[in-house]
């Protein structure tokens, strides 16, 4: 759709850092997609900090660019488009909603399954915004959608 930025080519820094898009880039949409390396991300842009995530959904390989954001027990998280999963920007972390065994009211409360999103750092400079791709020594779910070759496979959005 028309709000959703899409960054050029990236550029790669002496730090291994990689340029993505400009700070104005997210005046409209507070989101851009780009590849970084093979890698497919998305970067968002809430209350001023920048978060960059794999772009496929750990669950199924959705395409979480196109995630609504909401604000879920106190973290900003990306609701999947697909089957409404939901990641917290900052962490990465998986969030289920469910009742506490020891709550007598079983009132639902929200539980975190661990990290499940590949998360990757961010840095602002000189109104550019990079990210250095995260340890990939570690792995996470999100790892299993996140090469090219994979979408282009699958054919998917
Ligand atoms: Fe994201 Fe299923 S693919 S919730």
């Amino acid at each position: 759709g028309q709000w959703l930025g899409i960054s050029a080519a990236p550029v790669a820094d002496d730090d291994g850092s990689v340029l993505v898009a400009k700070e104005e880039d997210f005046k409209e949409s507070k989101r851009i997609r780009t590849t970084v390396k093979d890698r497919e991300l998305v970067v968002f842009y809430n209350e001023g900090q920048y978060h960059a995530l794999d772009l496929r959904c750990y669950h199924a390989g959705g395409p979480l660019h196109l995630g609504d954001i909401e604000d879920i027990g106190g973290q900003t998280c990306v609701i999947c488009p697909w089957h409404q999963y939901t990641i917290a920007l900052a962490t990465g972390e998986g969030l289920y909603q469910g009742s506490d065994p020891q709550d007598p009211l079983r009132t639902k409360k929200w539980f975190s399954k661990g990290v499940k999103q590949r998360v990757h750092n961010t840095t602002v400079k000189n109104g550019g915004v990079y990210v250095t791709l995260s340890d990939t020594s570690i792995h996470f779910d999100s790892d299993d959608y996140a090469c090219e070759k994979l979408k282009e496979s699958e054919n998917t959005v």
